[in-house]
């Protein structure tokens, strides 16, 4: 693909979008093997491991992870497309931060292990089993397609020791808005 990737600006806590469900892709064309190059560009250009079309306010179930593989130094990129968690087990507490909810992080307490359902570019289907980190990012991004944050996760107590940040992140974005 001749194609130059760009980064896309994040959006964060506050922005309408970070809350939609969004919607199923139905057309798997060259625009959309675009915007998935310009999501891996965004993702590497802020050190992240996954990330939702959500965040960069595109409204469409489509997320990247690239995570370090169990065995070696290299990284493992997905392009997921509209997901479907078939199965899960276990339990695993580990500390999320995300991207567009910047300087937070919390344990959240999520399933170990996953089957996963999923298309690709193609509009081919998949069935994926992910444990440990990579079934984490996932879970974190397909909660992003669902308008759902990992704050979201956390006990009122906890969530109450954010609110002053979440708080000054809201004012931002309605600067941003008006
Ligand atoms: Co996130």
């Amino acid at each position: 693909m001749d194609y130059q990737p760009k980064s896309l600006p994040i959006i964060t806590y506050g922005h309408p979008t970070l809350r939609v469900k969004c919607e199923r892709v139905t057309e798997f064309n060259e625009e959309l093997a675009r915007f998935a190059a310009d999501m891996f560009r965004t993702l590497h250009d802020n050190d992240g491991v996954g990330l939702a079309a959500s965040q960069v306010d595109r409204r469409i179930q489509l997320l990247v992870v690239g995570v370090p593989q169990k065995d070696t130094e290299e990284l493992l990129h997905i392009v997921v497309i509209n997901p479907e968690i078939l199965e899960t087990r276990g339990s695993w507490d580990y500390e999320e931060g995300c991207l567009s909810v910047p300087e937070l992080r919390d344990v959240v307490t999520r399933p170990e292990w996953i089957k996963l359902k999923y298309q690709d570019l193609s509009g081919k289907e998949h069935v994926l089993e992910a444990d440990k980190l990579l079934a984490r990012v996932l879970q974190h991004e397909i909660d992003h397609l669902n308008g759902v944050l990992f704050v979201d996760h956390l006990s009122v107590v906890r969530r109450a020791l954010m609110n002053g940040k979440l708080k000054q992140l809201e004012r931002e974005n309605a600067k941003v808005c008006m």
